[in-house]
């Protein structure tokens, strides 16, 4: 609930992304923020007021001179009472509107009347958003304090159209609000993390490969919650198929000497934290080409050999960052494996936990963990992966 209690006055305007909007809405609420709509009456062409309304739980707001919402000067409420106004999609002509201090409607109004920050995704074609009118008014808003997210290049609803003009997605949008709205100390930051996530996978040929059934999830976790407490974030992220985290810069690999590389380039860091789930071994000799089939010979042998191993490789390194963080994942005698290779493999703390799949935890979203080191054992609770990530966060920031 990254955005408990945080109230957004999410304004959108007529651009064909307002579809996006409603999404964006859900987003919001699920992340524990309140969304109060306010619709120009371009958006109300393209997006019900409905079904605005409904997915917001709240009243939308849509006329200057409502004679409701205007009994006690809604519009300077509606411009106060919220910690950030987010425009989604913000179009050209709103955009202007705002340039030239206008407010000749209520979204307008509200914009020239506000002392909240606020954050803007334009949508509109490649087009207009190159016009020299639009870059002009983009720049005049930066410079009076509003920040932008996006547009972004891809193909536009027109068909045939392609360029920079498309809104950015709802959960980029979700982030540049966390991040805006983001008042947590960062007692991390100026510091440098490399965090590892998610399987490897090892070819066997050039349609098949060896895996496992890590979801990336908690090193995920970690590297947002890393980002969060100030830390310059690199996450070496196997095949996974969750977003990527905001803040953080993805270095995308796909086996396990991939990953080791990647680490590797991203030195001289400050933390490293080891959450992937590495195969072990690889096939030695992957094919070129398919293996086939062949009648009556049986399954193609597959020999493996040893893969390197990235967390006794990092902290032994003549660069090793300050603090080294392993994860052990067992199905059995955790506790004992955690303690041997702590020292074997040079980390400060080994996170342990038990993948059995009694447990659940590997590719779901709860994780108990204990934290082996030279000081001991502590033993966690049950808690979300997000949970865990804040807590080992805050563990990190303690040796800073
Ligand atoms: C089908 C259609 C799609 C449109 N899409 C966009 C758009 O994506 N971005 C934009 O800036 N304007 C777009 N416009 C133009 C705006 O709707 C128009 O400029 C309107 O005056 C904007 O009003 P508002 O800023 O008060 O919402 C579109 C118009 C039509 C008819």
């Amino acid at each position: 609930m990254t955005l408990a209690g945080k109230r957004i006055l999410l304004i959108i305007s007529g651009g064909i992304a307002a579809y996006k909007s409603l999404d964006l809405i859900r987003r919001l609420r699920e992340r524990g923020a309140q969304v109060r709509p306010l619709m120009t009456s371009a958006a109300q062409e393209f997006v019900t007021p409905l079904a605005v309304g409904a997915l917001a739980a709240d009243h939308v707001y849509t006329d200057l001179f409502s004679r409701e919402d205007e009994q006690d000067v809604g519009h300077i409420r509606l411009a106060r009472d919220c910690d950030l106004i987010c425009i989604a999609p913000a179009t050209a002509d709103l955009m202007a509107r705002m340039a030239n201090g206008l407010a000749n409607d209520l979204a307008s109004t509200v914009l020239l009347a506000t002392n909240r920050p606020v954050l803007a995704a334009p949508a509109m074609n490649p087009a207009m958003w190159a016009h020299k009118a639009t870059r002009r008014n983009v720049e005049t808003l930066r410079r009076d304090g509003t920040t932008f997210i996006g547009p972004m290049a891809g193909e536009m609803a027109e068909s045939n159209e392609a360029g920079e003009g498309r809104m950015a997605e709802p959960l980029q949008i979700v982030a540049a609000i966390e991040t805006l709205l983001d008042d947590t100390p960062k007692p991390l930051a100026g510091k440098r993390a490399i965090v590892t996530s998610g399987p490897t996978h090892e070819p066997i040929d050039p349609v098949r490969y060896i895996a496992n059934r890590s979801s990336g999830k908690q090193g995920h976790a970690i590297a947002a919650s890393l980002a969060r407490l100030g830390a310059e974030v690199t996450l070496v992220s196997g095949p996974v198929t969750i977003p990527d985290p905001a803040g953080v810069t993805v270095i995308r690999v796909e086996s396990a000497a991939d990953m080791l590389e990647a680490v590797t380039s991203a030195l001289p860091a400050d933390i490293a934290v080891f959450v992937a789930a590495v195969a072990d071994w690889r096939v030695a000799a992957a094919s070129g080409e398919k293996i086939k089939k062949q009648p009556g010979e049986g399954p193609a042998p597959l020999e493996l050999t040893e893969n390197p191993d990235i967390l006794k490789t990092i902290g032994h390194h003549e660069n090793r960052p300050k603090l080294v963080v392993g994860f052990a994942a067992e199905t059995s005698d955790v506790i004992s494996s955690a303690q041997a290779k702590l020292a074997r493999k040079g980390a400060d703390f080994i996170v342990a936990n038990d993948v059995s799949p009694a447990t659940g935890i590997m590719g779901g979203d709860r994780n108990r963990v204990r934290i082996v080191s030279s000081d001991g054992v502590e033993d966690w609770p049950d808690l979300s992966k997000a949970e865990v990530a804040d807590r080992l966060a805050a563990r990190i920031a303690e040796a800073f």
